[in-house]
């Protein structure tokens, strides 16, 4: 099948979140399932530094004039066959200081409907056949910056070539890409378009409908999110249009990257480790505490913490828990940004008691890697997740999950209880109630587990063993292709 993957990140070239590792690891799971895929990204000036050998493939113009290059080349990946990629050139839209998204004040860029409506412009050009050489049967959009491209397909005139069709993926729909109303008049698309039943959200222009109207089919990245967002209280306002469309929407769990994720061949962390060998993973754990000053106490379970600092992740339990949390014996080590806020109160807390809490503001992927290895427990308390990807690395790692059980976190963790322990299924902590008793509650419980050595070994062990490879999830995609293609 010949697929087109569009994305507005993607690991190892451009990462700000999850999006990134899944839009890098689909492509090489459906690569080794032996498709034909290819990935279109924005030229931001990383993405434009990881392509190798970029030759120009077409020159178009933009729906509202200007003249663009879509160029095509291949991006390198470790121990992975590389992934053939094409990139918009237009470095008026993509060359510029601060994320994909914000300028360096952390405000969206004025003009973040062309830079994005660009991206699903370009999908559709080249499904409509702007390559010669090459043009795809699946359009694979993935959330509201590439949600365009299935409008603007469903608007297409006719190429006399068999309809490309189209799948959109929500990865979170707290981010709807929402604009003023007037700038529709730039998108190039009929007028027809911006209505109830197409791009209009409340009065304004809501490119995340263009994905849930328009697409054949519709993904998110777990099960139990894709029933959660058919609810009012967790759908954003899109709950009515996704009942109207759950006829032709899945959830599929994301899964982990073994080449970047695995503690025994991983080489960022300083002790490698797996289950017949896990002396690595305590070896790891005093490397941490020495490299971060922390008490160098083998006994204190070590807490750690990798996450955007938003609302979204819950983290304000974290820090009204924590001095329960340091009572107990426990340490806690996180790297994070975000909200300001929240950098601030954190940072305070490690000023306080730098012997039992690490705090690193900043982006930094080999410190999320040692934090796994050296952790003992992953905190993912969100209020809200989609799916939800360090408790799958804190799995993978042996750094037993502490999650709110919904979205993916639902999803993946299994809490210990004795019943789910006997079983064998056991795999960490998981509270129902969102709040500060069902949080502390749960910390307790693995400060309970923690005492008790042989039981935490076993769950430890369960957690490690969860399969949690792409084979499976890619196999799910191929069956939504299929059917989008029926
Ligand atoms: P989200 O996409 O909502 O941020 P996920 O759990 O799906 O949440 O993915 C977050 C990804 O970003 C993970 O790969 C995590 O390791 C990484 N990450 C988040 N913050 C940081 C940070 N400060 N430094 C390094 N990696 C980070
Ligand atoms: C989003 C979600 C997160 C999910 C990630 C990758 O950023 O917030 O839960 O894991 O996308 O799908």
């Amino acid at each position: 099948m010949r697929i087109l993957q569009v994305s507005a990140e993607l690991f190892p070239l451009l990462k700000t979140g999850g999006l990134a590792d899944i839009a890098g690891a689909l492509p090489l799971a459906l690569l080794n399932a032996g498709q034909d895929v290819r990935v279109l990204l924005p030229g931001f000036p990383a993405i434009a530094a990881g392509i190798r050998d970029a030759v120009q493939v077409a020159e178009f113009s933009a729906p509202w004039g200007d003249r663009v290059r879509l160029v095509y080349g291949r991006i390198e990946t470790p121990g992975a066959p590389d992934i053939p990629a094409y990139m918009i050139e237009a470095p008026w839209l993509y060359d510029r200081p601060g994320n994909p998204y914000e300028d360096v004040w952390r405000q969206p860029y004025g003009d973040n409907h062309r830079r994005f409506a660009l991206l699903g412009y370009a999908a559709a050009q080249i499904a409509n056949g702007l390559d010669g050489l090459w043009h795809p049967e699946i359009v694979h959009a993935h959330d509201w910056h590439a949600a365009l491209a299935p409008a603007y397909l469903a608007f297409a005139p006719p190429t006399g070539r068999p309809r490309v069709h189209s799948v959109f993926t929500i990865h979170n729909l707290a981010y709807q890409g929402l604009f003023a109303a007037w700038n529709f008049a730039e998108l190039g698309l009929p007028p027809g378009a911006f209505s109830i039943d197409g791009l209009e959200y409340h009065g304004q222009l809501s490119f995340m409908k263009g994905g849930l109207c328009f697409a054949d089919r519709i993904t998110t990245v777990s099960p139990t999110y894709a029933r959660e967002i058919q609810t009012p209280e967790q759908g954003w306002g899109l709950d009515g249009l996704l009942r109207a469309r759950s006829g032709v929407l899945t959830g599929i769990l994301n899964a982990v990257d073994d080449q970047v994720w695995n503690p025994a061949t991983d080489a960022l962390i300083p002790h490698r480790f797996d289950l017949r060998k896990m002396v690595g993973k305590s070896r790891s754990k005093a490397a941490l505490q020495q490299e971060l000053g922390l008490a160098p106490q083998t006994a204190a379970p070590l807490f750690v913490l990798v996450s955007r600092l938003t609302e979204q992740k819950g983290l304000h339990l974290v820090l009204g828990g924590l001095d329960g949390l340091l009572e107990q014996g426990g340490q806690l080590a996180l790297v994070g940004s975000g909200d300001g806020w929240l950098e601030d109160a954190f940072r305070q807390r490690a000023a306080a008691t730098p012997e039992s809490v690490s705090v690193q503001i900043g982006y930094s992927e080999p410190a999320a890697h040692r934090l796994f290895a050296g952790g003992d427990v992953t905190l993912v308390p969100s209020l809200f997740e989609p799916c939800g990807l360090t408790q799958m690395y804190g799995l993978k790692y042996g750094a037993l999950p502490l999650v709110h059980r919904v979205g993916g976190l639902a999803d993946t963790v299994v809490d210990a209880t004795l019943e789910d322990m006997d079983s064998g299924t056991a795999t960490g902590f998981s509270f129902e109630h969102f709040g500060a008793d069902g949080y502390a509650r749960a910390v307790r419980r693995a400060f309970s587990l923690y005492r008790r050595a042989a039981d935490w070994r076993a769950v430890r062990a369960n957690a490690m063993r969860r399969p949690a490879d792409w084979a499976g999830a890619a196999t799910q995609y191929l069956g939504v292709y299929a059917a989008a293609l029926a």
